[in-house]
């Protein structure tokens, strides 16, 4: 492939035209002057294994998927640890004749913190997460490709904090609500994983006095932007991550793996992409 000829990815879900991807990678595409594309594809789940397995045949050479379809997508193409453990695919690339995938809410997660608290791992003994579904799985997972040395894991459902546990190992502490003023009793970290703050569903009244004065916090969600627990965290004058900046850093691997180019975080996509949400 000579450098002139146009690459094409693609955002695959049912539905799909929520998707804010085009307006980030639309604007790499222009940043870095790249002959490519990035389009929406709405897919439904009958059709979505034969569409993967011939992306090359539908112009891509990779793809982001969405709801519903990252647990098929794991299971129709070569997984990397990252997606392996987390157990869902969300992005994917032509390499040769393979269909390879990642998951790229762990980078998404790690990357956010990394550029809006860096320094935030350095002796980071324990953390407090909350929520066990996928996204709770892919920070789980990244605090353990860090180092950290005890992840206390807060979820509604014993069953699905115990199953982290057993997948992830002995760093993994299952834990209930009502275990986390003890839980973050020291704690260098809390990560808000699960829906709870986000515009319309329940919030949680979050105290974060127990916790260490040079704490980060991290929230997955991005509606509203400043959740009730990086208000906390604020006033605590901890280091925060929010959903948008994950939702950005995530959005860097794949771009990476379709164009070749490792592209940046810039302040001016966040605010162009904080505009599209402020719409929607
Ligand atoms: P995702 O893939 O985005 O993580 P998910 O798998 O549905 O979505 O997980 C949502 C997370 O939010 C779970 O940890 C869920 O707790 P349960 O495992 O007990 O369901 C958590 N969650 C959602 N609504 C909640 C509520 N009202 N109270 C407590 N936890 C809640």
């Amino acid at each position: 492939m000579t450098d002139k000829e146009m690459r094409a990815a693609c955002a695959i879900g049912w539905p799909i035209k929520q998707s804010k991807s085009p307006i980030i990678h639309g604007y790499w595409i222009e940043r870095y002057g790249i002959n490519g594309e990035y389009r929406l594809e709405a897919v439904p789940p009958e059709d979505f294994p034969a569409f993967i397995t011939n992306l090359p045949a539908h112009g891509y050479v990779g793809c982001n998927v969405t709801i519903p379809h990252k647990l098929v997508a794991l299971a129709n193409s070569e997984p990397d640890d990252r997606a392996r453990a987390v157990g869902a695919a969300n992005a994917l690339w032509i390499d040769g004749d393979r269909l390879r995938s990642t998951n790229t809410d762990v980078e998404g997660f790690v990357g956010s913190l990394d550029a809006s608290a860096p320094g935030w791992d350095e002796n980071l003994e324990s953390a407090v997460v909350c929520g066990a579904g996928g996204a709770g799985r892919a920070v789980v997972f990244g605090l353990l490709e860090r180092g950290v040395a005890c992840v206390h894991l807060v979820n509604r459902t014993p069953s699905r904090a115990q199953a982290l546990r057993e997948a992830f190992g002995p760093r993994v502490h299952p834990a209930t609500w009502e275990d986390l003023p003890r839980v973050l009793d020291g704690a260098g970290l809390i990560a808000n994983a699960t829906s709870l703050g986000m515009t319309g569903n329940p919030d949680v009244e979050w105290d974060l006095a127990p916790m260490r004065d040079d704490a980060v916090a991290a929230d997955v969600v991005y509606a509203p932007l400043k959740t009730s627990l990086l208000v906390a965290a604020e006033r605590r004058g901890f280091g925060t991550s929010d959903g948008l900046g994950m939702l950005l850093h995530q959005a860097v691997r794949g771009f990476e793996l379709w164009f070749g180019v490792r592209p940046e975080v810039t302040t001016e996509l966040r605010a162009l992409v904080e505009r599209a949400l402020a719409k929607s």
